[in-house]
């Protein structure tokens, strides 16, 4: 079998972007690959965060998984600070790693950007050779995630090749190494409609846990009346009717794009539904279909939180989180 990871980090709320982008997908993956999903803990820590916050989203982030629809009779679940392997190959990948490509790093440029060199931990610089160890720890197939780790995928491949060019390839076999690849170099899997799902403030910004306004983005466990708020506040424009793919209208592609997700219709159904449809309508269309789906999983992620408190089950979810 092909072997998938991914992982999200536990930090805020888990949000729309990050079930669109990714958990929504290993659903599917899992009936088919090999699949580890963990929690990313030490991917947290790079910014400035409370222990005791940052240990309840971790167990929160599981329980999220799991109502998702994330199956540990199939997929491991697991903290990333609980297999220590991953920061010690960080360790030998950093020292393979050239500094000018993290520095290249988008990511890394905006958050560093923000806070100023004084205040950033070099930890944000390394941060995308720890998500290649958590990668290629594994020798994974492929990476399912949101179109903005797309750069840290690219690093990912361009280390696995280099690692595999310096101590694997025939020069070294020669000078009495092992020879062939040491890494699997592994591809991302960019889902095709929600890789980017956008602010609901802002069309041009993509919903992200770190903005400052909770209206810019939906939370899974956002209460109904919140959700109803949010959409009702969102931002629109005053074009008349919806479409799709319209560059001037990044709301209405981004809003019917989300609906088009929670709803489990096609594009073209969606875009005929709409075309001439007012916001206001719309927005009742979209809250019910963004309630209708997010209510199941947040039910779920209660038991969630109850099974793990009383495990008897067992498995590595079970076990990992007690331990924790
Ligand atoms: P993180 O925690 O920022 O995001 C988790 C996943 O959600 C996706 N995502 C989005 N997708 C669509 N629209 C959005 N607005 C949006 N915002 C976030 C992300 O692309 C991601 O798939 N470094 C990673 C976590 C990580 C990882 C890994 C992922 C660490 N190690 C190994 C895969 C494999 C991160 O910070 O994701």
């Amino acid at each position: 079998k092909k072997r998938i990871v991914s992982g999200v980090q536990p930090t805020g709320s888990i949000h729309l972007g990050n079930y669109l982008g990714a958990i929504k997908n290993w659903i599917l993956l899992q009936n088919s690959y090999d699949t580890l999903f963990f929690i990313v803990d030490l991917h947290a820590i790079t910014l400035p965060y409370d222990a005791q916050q940052l240990s309840k989203a971790t167990r929160d982030t599981a329980a999220i998984y799991l109502a998702c629809g994330v199956d540990t009779s199939k997929a491991s679940v697991f903290v990333q600070s609980h297999v220590r392997a991953h920061v010690e190959l960080m360790w030998l990948l950093s020292s393979a790693t050239p500094i000018g490509w993290l520095n290249r790093m988008i990511q890394f440029k905006e958050k560093s950007r923000k806070a100023g060199d004084e205040n950033v931990a070099v930890a944000l610089l390394t941060y995308p050779v720890l998500m290649a160890s958590d990668i290629l720890l594994y020798q994974s197939d492929f990476v399912p995630v949101g179109e903005d780790q797309k750069q840290h995928l690219e690093l990912t491949r361009e280390l696995a090749e280099r690692v595999n060019f310096l101590y694997g390839g025939r020069k070294w076999k020669k000078l009495g190494g092992r020879g062939g690849t040491i890494f699997k170099v592994p591809e991302p899997l960019i889902p095709p409609a929600g890789a980017r799902v956008m602010s609901l403030t802002d069309g041009l910004s993509k919903m992200s846990k770190s903005a400052p306004s909770d209206q810019s983005r939906i939370n899974l466990l956002d209460s109904k009346d919140v959700i109803a708020n949010k959409i009702k506040r969102c931002k629109t424009d005053s074009f008349i009717g919806l479409e799709f793919d319209n560059p001037e209208r990044p709301e209405s592609n981004n809003l019917l794009s989300i609906y088009q997700l929670m709803s489990g219709k096609t594009k073209e159904e969606v875009a005929q539904e709409c075309e001439n449809m007012n916001w206001g309508t719309f927005k009742i269309l979209l809250t019910d279909a963004l309630i209708d789906h997010l209510q199941p999983i947040q039910v779920h992620s209660g038991y969630a939180v109850v099974i793990e408190q009383q495990p008897v089950t067992g498995g590595l979810t079970l076990a990992t989180l007690q331990s924790s």
